[in-house]
């Protein structure tokens, strides 16, 4: 059954000092989509992603979680969780600690707290830093630990703001499988933003391409999503043709965008 879990109407962001962030947008997330935003710098796509997580308030238009305010999310089944580019971890906190932050701040006993913290890590293969600093972790690992501290909340909605922008490619990839086991087993529901065409081939369902001048969606692009993520794919045609695909659909975005701005 189809589930609507973000609805936005007609949104629009204009920033105090007139900047356009976003124009009149419209987009629907179902449950399950693993939605990657992708466009030129400056194009509004940390802004739109914002706005989903109520971090911006919009100028103008409706947004709706599961089909209501946002006094309601939070409840069971609306949870949404926000992983920004930065790790943004507590360096003077060990890596349990750092997960652990976001059930001590929801008033989750401790004891429930000391089962959910370990299973994070688990998912995310960190159970052998569970004592260690950030300083004492990998990019990659830091970068983990973050997502943990996303799941641990059990979010049916996350909002990833180019999570692995700062990883070497390798890296990445890996994560980027892992990124797609978890979502499957997980249920989750997913937006990302990516500078990456590459990555959004390999974890999307549905790719928005958004242009800049003012911020909009350029166009959309779907991906089977009965489509197994891992290495074959990657090395597949299919993937190939995608990411042709989505290359040129970039290019006509920025070159969209660039028009605007000389207008
Ligand atoms: N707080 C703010 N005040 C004024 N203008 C802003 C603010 N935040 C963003 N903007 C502007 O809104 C537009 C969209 O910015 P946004 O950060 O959403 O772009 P982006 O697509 O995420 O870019 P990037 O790929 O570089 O991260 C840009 O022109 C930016 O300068
Ligand atoms: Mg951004």
């Amino acid at each position: 059954m189809r589930e609507n879990v973000v609805s936005l109407r007609a949104i629009e962001k204009v920033f105090p000092n007139g900047t356009r962030g976003l124009s009149p947008l419209d987009l629907e997330i179902e449950k399950g989509e693993l939605v990657s935003l992708i466009g030129p710098s400056g194009c509004g796509k940390s802004t739109l992603l914002k706005v989903i997580a109520n971090l911006h308030t919009p100028t103008a238009g409706d947004v709706r979680w599961w089909g209501r305010n946002f006094d309601h999310v939070g409840k069971d089944g609306s949870r949404l969780a926000f992983v920004f580019q930065e790790p943004t971890l507590m360096p003077w906190a060990d890596t349990t600690t750092n997960v652990r932050l976001p059930l001590d701040l929801d008033g989750v006993p401790y004891t429930e707290a000391m089962t959910r913290v370990p299973a994070a890590l688990q998912t995310v293969g960190l159970s052998h830093v569970a004592n260690r600093f950030p300083a004492q972790l990998s990019g990659g690992m830091k970068m983990r630990v973050s997502i943990a501290r996303a799941l641990v909340t059990r979010p049916n909605l996350l909002l990833m703001d180019e999570p692995f922008g700062a990883l070497d490619e390798m890296t990445r990839n890996k994560l980027d499988e892992d990124m797609a086991r978890l979502c499957a087993e997980e249920h989750l529901t997913m937006l990302f933003v990516t500078h990456s065409l590459y990555e959004a081939a390999f974890l999307s369902t549905r790719v928005i391409i958004m242009a800049a001048h003012p911020g909009r969606i350029f166009a959309e692009y779907h991906i089977d999503p009965g489509i197994q993520r891992d290495e074959s794919f990657r090395m597949s045609n299919q993937f190939a043709e995608i990411c042709r695909d989505l290359n040129r659909l970039l290019g006509e975005a920025s070159h969209a965008s660039a028009l605007e701005m000389a207008n």
